[in-house]
């Protein structure tokens, strides 16, 4: 059975994902900032005996190392990077955008991606499937911006996948796989209630696209069912 590691997984997709895997029979490592807080995650790995918690704080990166560190010589067929933060709050448009706040907000949504990618390799190496998932966003796409706004939000996901062809293009010879998802606008805290999707029909879509994800597309960005996006 493949073994999925998710971060973020305690609340919104994170945690939908962490249902769905489970379910199917996946070993889920499942990683949130405070596992002593994440009760929706402890139910539910109390339903799966599958899902293993473990806590793992993004904004830290030597806390990244030790984590790999942890689970040296464990296989990992998935890297999930699902976490991240929006950054962006009202009042903080361009005039006063909130630097200290953005910082945060690249830390999160692209550092700790591509040092998860870094720290794993080993452990994906040793995995059969060999793929490498960031959670990004159309709000990182250029092509798609004619509303301007969510400056810290935006460029967080533009450098992201900026990030993430590299890191495609410099592991295909080791025949690691980087999918960049947009899990399009879902009913979560940070998509909010006006969202037209729910959580497990866009998992259960990502997660379709993520089984079929060969190869030869690592460093393509697509949409939650396939569909190839504009940078
Ligand atoms: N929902 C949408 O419409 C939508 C659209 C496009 C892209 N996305 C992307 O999809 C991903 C998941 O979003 P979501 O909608 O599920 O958001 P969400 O409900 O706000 O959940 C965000 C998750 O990221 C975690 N996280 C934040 N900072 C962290 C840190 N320093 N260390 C570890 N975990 C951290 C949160 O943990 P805590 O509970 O500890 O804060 C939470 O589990 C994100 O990358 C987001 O940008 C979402």
């Amino acid at each position: 059975m493949a073994t999925i590691l998710i971060t973020g997984a305690n609340r919104g997709l994170g945690l939908e994902f962490c249902k769905q895997y489970a379910a199917e029979g996946a070993n889920v490592i499942a990683c949130c900032r405070e596992p002593q807080k994440a009760t929706a995650l402890a139910q539910l790995a109390k339903e799966y005996t599958n899902i293993s918690v473990f806590a793992l704080d993004l904004s830290d990166l030597v806390q990244i190392d030790q984590f790999a560190k942890q689970l040296d010589g464990t296989a990992i067929d998935v890297l999930l990077n699902n976490a991240g933060v929006y950054g962006d709050t009202s009042g903080h448009g361009f005039g006063h955008l909130d630097y200290c706040e953005w910082q945060k907000t690249m830390s999160i949504n692209v550092f700790a991606p591509v040092k998860m990618a870094e720290a794993f390799l080993p452990h994906l190496q040793r995995g059969t499937q060999k793929k490498i998932v960031a959670i990004s966003s159309l709000m990182g796409s250029m092509t798609d911006n004619g509303s301007g706004g969510s400056i810290l939000y935006r460029s967080s996901k533009a450098a992201l996948n900026a990030a993430m062809k590299s890191v495609a293009i410099d592991n295909r010879a080791k025949k690691i796989a980087v999918l960049i998802l947009h899990p399009g606008w879902v009913k979560t805290d940070m998509g909010g209630s006006n969202a037209p999707m729910e959580s497990p029909e866009s998992v259960k879509k990502m997660r379709e696209t993520i089984a079929t994800f060969a190869l030869e597309q690592s460093g393509t960005f697509l949409r939650f069912d396939g569909k190839s996006l504009p940078w």
